[in-house]
């Protein structure tokens, strides 16, 4: 059912992104990836650094050309910042609004129209848990992941007349390098995670629905049954 259909993926160098991009693979589908280093997958590769955000049009027509056609769009790069509010810089902020609200805009804004022509597609924005609660000294990354929530609720009442559907994930703590350095992944440090895999396998499942379901919003967290 996916196999010969085209996805755009970002920042699937690594982590959740990379493990999405291999589990699309799998099932034939044709990648166009973006992000600042090479993924270890095949498919269209443009290096873009999202943060530069003139840049990114551009890279995705060049991906959208190539690819001809564009089924998925995921929205997956993202970065992290944990800093207290004072300590903040405005170069900091910008850089986690940047990559993780406005370039999933600008992505968007470009595949969006072929997927309104084609009356098909379907977008996913990888968000968090920080886009429906507070985490103490992440008040960037929080601010960030409240608007992809938004950004997501509001565009897929604009595509809908279209038949696009739009998805937004919300995971919990994912086995990968994001928070590596932080506070934060110190305090998670051996305490089990969920797996790239499983949201990978979560992401395969929301581009699997049919045209008559509409599954807006999933919030995956680990499953502890002493908690
Ligand atoms: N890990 C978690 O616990 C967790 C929980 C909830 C949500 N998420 C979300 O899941 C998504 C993936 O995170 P992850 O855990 O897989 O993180 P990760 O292992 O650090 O990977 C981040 C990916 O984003 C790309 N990226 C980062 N900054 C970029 C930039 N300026 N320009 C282009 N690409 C950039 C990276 O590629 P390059 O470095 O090659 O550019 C990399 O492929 C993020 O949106 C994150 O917020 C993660």
């Amino acid at each position: 059912m996916l196999k010969a259909k085209t996805a755009i993926v970002t920042g699937a160098s690594r982590g959740i992104g990379l493990a999405i991009a291999r589990a699309l693979a799998r099932e034939d589908v044709r990648l166009g990836l973006l992000s600042r280093t090479q993924p270890d997958v095949g498919g269209e590769f443009v290096t873009c650094d999202l943060a530069d955000l003139e840049r990114i049009p551009g890279a995705v027509r060049t991906l959208v050309e190539r690819l001809g056609t564009v089924d998925f769009l995921i929205n997956n790069a993202g970065t992290f910042l944990e800093k207290a509010v004072p300590e903040t810089q405005l170069a900091d902020w910008e850089r986690v609004l940047h990559v993780n609200l406005t370039a999933p805009f600008l992505l968007t804004r470009e595949v969006l129209p072929h997927m309104i022509a084609r009356r098909q597609g379907r977008i996913v924005n990888i968000a968090s848990t920080s886009s429906t609660q507070g985490y103490l000294h992440q008040s960037a990354y929080c601010a960030s992941k409240h608007g992809l929530l938004g950004f997501g609720r509001s565009l897929a009442m604009e595509a809908k007349p279209h038949n696009v559907h739009v998805h937004t994930l919300c995971p919990g703590g994912v086995d990968t390098d994001l928070i590596k350095g932080t506070y934060l992944g110190d305090r998670l440090k051996g305490q089990p995670m969920i797996n790239p895999e499983d949201i990978a396998a979560m992401v395969l499942f929301l581009l699997r629905q049919p045209d008559n379901i509409d599954l807006a919003e999933v919030v995956v967290r680990r499953f502890d049954p002493k908690l």
